[in-house]
């Protein structure tokens, strides 16, 4: 799959975003090396801090169907004229499983850039931050 490809699949799932609050859809998708896509978006809730970012959304279905090794690429995406940066958990909970993982950030004209999540998160803290 491309890097086009993953991030039309987010952009699809802006439609699916639950954002009565904010009404800023968010899309996500992750692909692991065997050629799994989950995709995510975001969940918003009355009780704001329960919201769940579509990054972490897709994250948690990967890692709760196993893939927790083979994390390669995500495509995060929003409507917005900047560029839809993951936020700083998201950063956080991505880099558990996987440093080096390439994240591709959408702004809403389609428009993307490619980082690796190391430069998002420098000096992040991990597993092994805890050995
Ligand atoms: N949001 C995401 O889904 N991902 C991010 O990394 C940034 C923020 C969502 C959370 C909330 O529903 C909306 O965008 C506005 O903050």
């Amino acid at each position: 799959m491309t890097d086009r490809e993953l991030v039309d699949l987010a952009f699809d799932m802006l439609t699916r975003s639950y954002v009565p609050y904010s009404n800023f859809p968010v899309g996500a998708a992750i692909y692991c090396a065997d050629g799994t896509v989950f995709t995510g978006c975001n969940v918003e809730n009355a009780a704001y801090g329960s919201t769940i970012c579509a990054e972490r959304t897709a994250l948690v279905k990967a890692v709760s169907e196993g893939h927790l090794n083979d994390l390669e690429r995500i495509a995060v995406v929003g409507n917005s004229s900047d560029y839809c940066w993951p936020c700083g958990a998201c950063r956080q909970m991505l880099f558990e499983f996987n440093p080096n993982m390439t994240v591709l950030v959408a702004r809403g004209d389609g428009e993307y850039v490619s980082l690796k999540l190391y430069e998002l998160l420098p000096h992040g803290f991990g597993p092994k931050s805890l050995e």
